[in-house]
């Protein structure tokens, strides 16, 4: 087997990259710019869910959720995960791991009123009708239902659902695959927090 020596060098954090590269994601109109894919797994069962990124932090990624939903009762029993998102007008791949958590009060009261008009309604349905993810009879079900609450509620009386939730993977990796370079000789790094201070390595595309 041939030497190799690994490359090791402490650098900025990649989330930074993200960040920019989002931004250029948003600029080129890219419909994958704000959103990621959310693996989690509960008893070795794994399941992923499309996600809006709300935010690209210094620490992670936030995420707003119901608590009423599947993937809220995954997390009470496993904070593991791992989002990807994949950039088709940059060419990157970004696979960002850590753990979950939740987010304070005062970030979701100040975010969910921004939600579209359908999405309030829909979270007032998980908790008033069904918990996102349960089964329903029929879809109708929903329709007359969301019907009935507009009539009730108007969207200005609307306060933030107890069950509206925001929540941070805090990543503790993340790596990034380029494709940006000729020839198929794709770039690919993994980047590890260790003690506070971001560690890139390069991996074998
Ligand atoms: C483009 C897109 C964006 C989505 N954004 C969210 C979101 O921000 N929050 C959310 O809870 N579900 C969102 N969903 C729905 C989820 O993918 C998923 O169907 C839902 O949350 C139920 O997931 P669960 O059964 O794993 O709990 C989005 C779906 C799509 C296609």
């Amino acid at each position: 087997m041939a030497n190799m020596t690994l490359t090791r060098m402490k650098l900025m954090n990649p989330l930074e990259k993200l960040t920019r590269d989002r931004q250029s994601a948003r600029s080129h109109e890219d419909s994958n710019a704000d959103i990621c894919f959310l693996s989690l797994s509960q008893d070795g069962v794994p399941s992923v869910r499309t996600l809006v990124m709300r935010d690209v932090t210094q620490e992670g990624i936030t995420l707003f959720i119901n608590k009423t939903s599947h993937k809220w009762q995954i997390i009470q029993s496993n904070e593991c995960a791992e989002a990807l998102v994949w950039l088709p007008s940059v060419q990157r791949q970004y696979r960002v791991s850590g753990r979950i958590e939740e987010l304070g009060r005062e970030v979701i009261e100040s975010n969910w009123h921004r939600r579209p008009v359908g999405s309030k309604y829909l979270d007032y349905s998980y908790e008033r009708l069904a918990p996102q993810s349960s089964e329903l009879e029929a879809r109708d079900s929903l329709v007359q239902f969301v019907r009935g609450l507009k009539d009730e509620i108007d969207e200005d009386d609307m306060s933030t659902p107890e069950q509206a939730a925001g929540i941070l993977l805090r990543a503790n990796a993340v790596e990034c695959l380029d494709l940006n370079s000729p020839e198929r000789l794709h770039d690919r790094n993994r980047y590890t927090l260790e003690n506070g201070s971001w560690q890139q390595t390069v991996l074998m595309p």
